[in-house]
């Protein structure tokens, strides 16, 4: 052991006489980005950060996470609130602790690269709004993916962290690509880069404590900038690692306040402190301050984010990224992607797919995106391959992967399913092996003119630029064009209130069920129409009881595809006589006039390849349906031409809907 791992302690009593240790460990706090990221869906509100927030500018942390990731996301989407905005009002009340924000290297705070324009005005407009740390990684750790971005910090004066994703192939640190010289010369290559501290990123809770201090040794040993590990407690080794880490001399730990803190998210700081407290590496901090910021959390915030926590199981950890290796966010994600198709009988299937998927697909590391890539091909290729045929709906980011355009692998692509994946792929059947965004046209020019008169400045063509579809929505809400849907308003303390007193009601026996108001009985004269509202269908029954008509309203008897001609009421209900015959029958669906495509899985419409009139091969695509955040290329059933469409982009769309009829 070094130097660093010699702990000493003296004996103190808390806060008196307490010695300033000579190399405190320094600590970021997540609670305000991954803390509820991990826990809550990643939907904190920038209100309910401000109760804290001068607070927490007073414990000495190192710096606050407070954007990047998955937040710039959800906030425009489910939120109703501009990403830049959190940074700017949360400024206002941080003054002395830096921020740090984790970018996705070129893929931003999105799912893909962007092109270098987009890329080179985001990182410039984050520095500006307020961001200090550029917690940067690249899904596949091929750090050609930030030579756009790092000039840019760096131009702006800024700290760069670069990131090594850490990923296995064995239970254990070893193996042929992720063993401790991967990680060593990762190090080297980011200290290189001009890296300003270098972070180890352990997304799924997967590193094991004595390889954390393995690796930290050996990075100590190799490189002199700043060691920073970030480690999720998922599987529940994250304290132990922490500990050995600092036994290692790792400079850096990321921790929560404790109510953000543990199952997928990260070890509370209040044990640390405790832990530490009259070492060498004491972190200096009071724990009472800790207290007080944890009541304002518990009391007045978390209240309204507790429905958001996974509290179908009892325990806090979870030994499947132990069995499996695979990160706890990720199978989540796998659960509900086959929950919507009905199909959660699958999950072993797709634990035994997985692997091979991932081995198939070049043994890359399982972050964001590239989990979500794995993992929906996996879904898709349980739920759609038969015997004959494997990898049959093949996702758009496959293919971009499989073209080279999210970067290296770790190991080649299985060349057969490259090959399978590339047929017919719009930027060409050859695999690139440049730096990625050096294929990509420039973007933020065509996004700017896209929202002319809608964005007010650079940000908001920046948004859109990122989402086009959900930031488009989002500037509509926010310049009032459009009146943002009830869900993405904020729950009140008093509708948690009235929630929980109606709970401690129930559970006392003293609500009382709701009686139904009888419908009358109908008589023989009752006839039955068939009434199409825009993109409705409802059976209306016409009962006269020898006076003025009464009209019943049944539910839509299912969720038709939206009609091509919908008739207005009146007409319908003009031309219905000949339909009256068949009253007690379920109506069917009008008839189509050649092949449906349908919709595989619930999803959301986000870009059309083919349009009313033109011709379609059999297997070419038609339409670009995003789920689970991955898109998927749906190809023609048929050859023929595309006679209707029957969805818009932004439509969201049901499993099985008609989303476009080839004759
Ligand atoms: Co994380």
């Amino acid at each position: 052991m070094g130097d660093h791992s010699q702990l000493k302690i003296t004996k103190i009593e808390y806060n008196k006489d307490r010695p300033k240790a000579k190399n405190p460990v320094k600590i970021m706090d997540l609670t305000l980005r991954d803390g509820h990221q991990s826990l809550f869906a990643t939907r904190g509100r920038t209100e309910d950060m401000i109760p804290v927030a001068e607070l927490m500018d007073e414990v000495g942390f190192w710096a606050l996470e407070t954007w990047g990731g998955a937040t710039f996301d959800t906030m425009h989407r489910f939120l109703n609130e501009d990403p830049w905005e959190r940074i700017r009002t949360l400024k206002r009340y941080i003054k002395k602790t830096p921020f740090s924000m984790l970018l996705r290297a070129q893929n931003l705070v999105g799912y893909r690269n962007y092109a270098d324009d987009v890329a080179e005005a985001f990182v410039e407009r984050a520095a500006e709004n307020g961001m200090d740390i550029f917690r940067t990684f690249d899904a596949l750790n091929d750090y050609r993916n930030f030579e756009t971005v790092v000039p840019i910090i760096k131009k702006c004066g800024k700290h760069f962290q670069g990131c090594i994703c850490y990923s296995m192939t064995e239970p254990r640190l070893g193996g042929d690509v992720y063993n401790l010289d991967y990680y060593v010369n990762k190090g080297k290559d980011l200290e290189k880069m001009g890296a300003d501290s270098v972070c180890i990123k352990d997304m799924a809770g997967l590193i094991a404590p004595y390889d954390a201090y393995a690796i930290i040794t050996a990075l100590k040993k190799n490189i002199k900038v700043p060691i920073h590990l970030h480690s999720h407690f998922t599987s529940g080794m994250a304290s132990m690692t922490q500990l050995k880490a600092i036994e290692a001399g790792v400079d850096i730990l990321d921790t929560c306040m404790a109510p953000y803190a543990y199952r997928t998210s990260h070890p509370a700081i209040e044990p640390l402190i405790m832990t530490l407290l009259g070492t060498n590496r004491d972190t200096g901090f009071d724990i009472k301050k800790m207290a007080e910021i944890n009541e304002i959390l518990e009391k007045d915030i978390i209240p309204k984010y507790r429905h958001l926590l996974d509290e179908t199981k009892l325990s806090i950890i979870d030994i499947n990224v132990l069995l499996h290796q695979t990160p706890g966010g990720m199978l989540s994600n796998l659960v509900n992607q086959l929950r919507e198709m009905d199909a959660l009988d699958k999950i072993d299937a797709v634990f035994e797919e997985l692997p091979r998927v991932r081995k198939e697909l070049g043994q890359i590391p399982l972050v964001t995106p590239t989990s979500q890539i794995v993992g929906i091909q996996t879904v898709n290729n349980v739920l759609f391959d038969d015997k004959n045929e494997r990898y049959k709906m093949i996702t758009s980011q496959v293919k971009d992967l499989c073209y080279g355009l999210y970067g290296k692998t770790a190991v080649p692509i299985d060349p057969e399913v490259q090959k399978n994946a590339l047929k017919g792929y719009k930027r060409g059947e050859t695999p690139i092996t440049c730096r990625p965004a050096e294929v990509l046209e420039p973007e933020l020019e065509k996004a700017k003119e896209a929202v002319k008169g809608l964005a007010k400045d650079i940000d908001d063509e920046i948004l859109y630029a990122i989402y086009p579809v959900t930031g488009k929505k989002f500037l509509k809400w926010k310049y009032g064009k459009e009146e943002p849907p009830e869900e993405v308003k904020p729950i009140t303390m008093e509708q948690v209130k009235a929630e929980q007193e109606l709970i401690a009601k129930a559970k006392a026996g003293k609500l009382v069920e709701k009686i139904e108001k009888p419908a009358p009985p109908q008589s023989e004269h009752t006839r039955t129409f068939n009434v199409f509202v825009e993109n409705e269908y409802f059976e209306v029954k016409v009962d006269e009881p020898g006076g003025a008509p009464v009209v019943s309203y049944a539910p839509p008897t299912q969720a038709l595809a939206p009609m091509p001609a919908a008739a207005p009421v009146a007409a319908a209900l003009a031309a219905a006589p000949e339909a009256q015959e068949s009253s007690t029958e379920e109506p069917e669906a009008a008839p189509v006039d050649g092949t449906p495509l349908e919709a595989p899985m619930p999803g959301l419409i986000i870009d059309f390849e083919k349009q009313i009139g033109d011709s379609v091969k059999k297997g070419e695509t038609v339409l670009i349906l995003e789920a689970m955040k991955m898109e998927n290329a749906l190809p023609s059933p048929v050859s023929g031409t595309i006679v209707s469409i029957n969805c818009e982009i932004g439509d969201n769309i049901a499993k099985g809907e008609m989303l476009c009829v080839i004759k």
